[in-house]
């Protein structure tokens, strides 16, 4: 089956009424879509694993030095039907193309869906391929708690997968090389004129976590310069974020956001608020986070209430391999693009030579139903992955 065939089976799973899809680690719909994974890898005569941590992988032959390509199937809340999801189904297409042709690898190639990539539920990016490389602390890890205060820990538990077992994973010693094909987030591809590009490097990117309290009160009987209200010094923050970020050329984002108790009639006592900040280098990316923290602090100030800030995960600037990207790029006569998203293929990179594709976004959208490749591209991506499997394996 071609990757478009691929995709269409997936899209009755963790659909949105608009038109997204909801599909958050270890919840029913990644839960089907892991069965989907396996019956597809298994159909086409690879055998699939999973380790400690969630993580499936379906080999096609064994021993060292493989060929790993993939992605994940999780999404953010209400994102598109691709980030992710393209580059396991192309990977899969890729596979069931070359064994139709009879072709034999000189290596192992394996097929990866890796769990979490998005962190949409602990909060943590990555948090499948961090696990597996050793990034994260496997006990901080499994006490990450998702939106129901249920622990890592509990959740896979609960899924039947024994906790004791994630941590580092030995099949990756395995891996000689990693290759993600990813849908393009941003638009560049489009104005040059490319359906395939190669990645260069990942910005540097981290999330924080921002506590704003103050004294809940009375809507109606409190006056106004009577008030220790988080949500003003949460709102400065907000604008402050977009300054700094625009000064500076880089990227903050304030995206989720919790109020406390949250009721219309009462001034709130907290208001708790994650950011997204990337920029160009790391350098970059601390002193926007340090001016961020110091503007929130003298707003916390002014209104005599308080603000605690956590990092809950950071990534450093990914380079891909340069000698990996050069040659992929010469192979498919396709331009090199760097990206602000992250990917496992960032993580890997840390242990091995990693590099990805990405396949044009005609509007660049990502994270949003509106998230789309055409069917040409799609098969592009495909031909581009077939190409790159061959040449390495
Ligand atoms: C993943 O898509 C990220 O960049 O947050
Ligand atoms: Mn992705
Ligand atoms: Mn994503």
């Amino acid at each position: 089956m071609g990757a478009n065939e691929l995709l269409a089976e997936l899209a009755g799973i963790g659909s949105t009424p608009s038109g997204g899809y909801s599909r958050l680690a270890w919840d029913p719909a990644t839960m089907q879509l892991r069965e989907w994974f396996v019956g597809q890898a298994s159909a086409l005569g690879l055998e699939v694993t999973e380790d400690g941590n969630g993580n499936q992988v379906a080999w096609w032959g064994h021993g060292p030095d493989a060929l790993l390509v993939g992605s994940h199937l999780d999404s953010v809340p209400d994102g598109g039907p691709l980030d992710g999801p393209l580059g396991v189904t192309s990977a899969l297409a890729a596979v069931g193309q070359l064994k139709a042709e009879g072709w034999q690898p000189t290596r192992p190639i394996a097929v990866a869906n890796f769990t979490d990539e998005e962190g949409a539920r602990f909060g943590v990016a990555c948090l499948g391929s961090r696990l597996a490389t050793g990034a994260i602390a496997t006990d901080h890890a499994l006490g990450l708690k998702d939106a129901a205060g249920d622990t890592l820990a509990e959740v896979m538990a609960a899924r039947g997968r024994d906790p004791r077992r994630a941590g580092p994973s030995a099949w990756l010693a395995d891996v000689k090389y990693y290759v993600e094909l990813h849908v393009e987030q941003g638009r560049w591809l489009a104005p040059h004129h490319a359906p395939v590009g190669v990645a260069s490097a990942i910005w540097p990117h981290g999330r924080w976590r921002l506590d704003f309290c103050g004294q809940g009160n009375h809507a109606g009987a409190t006056a106004m310069v009577d008030r220790y209200d988080p949500m003003l010094t949460y709102a400065a923050t907000v604008l402050a974020a977009r300054e700094l970020a625009l000064d500076s050329g880089h990227r903050a984002t304030i995206g989720r956001v919790q109020v406390e108790p949250g009721s219309t009639n009462s001034i709130p006592s907290r208001v708790t608020a994650w950011l997204d900040a990337r920029a160009e280098s790391g350098p970059g990316l601390e002193n926007l986070v340090a001016g961020l923290i110091e503007r929130a602090q003298v707003a916390a100030r002014d209104d005599g209430t308080t603000v605690e800030v956590r990092a809950e995960s950071i990534t450093g600037a990914v380079d891909f391999d340069p000698e990996l990207r050069h040659r992929l790029a010469a192979l498919l006569d396709a331009p090199v693009l760097p990206t602000g998203a992250g990917h496992d293929a960032g993580i890997l990179a840390a242990k091995l030579p990693t590099a990805m594709l990405f396949v044009r976004n005609p509007t660049g959208i990502s994270h949003a139903p509106q998230e789309s490749a055409s069917t040409d591209d799609i098969d592009a991506g495909v031909d581009a992955l077939v190409r790159v499997v061959r040449e390495l394996a």
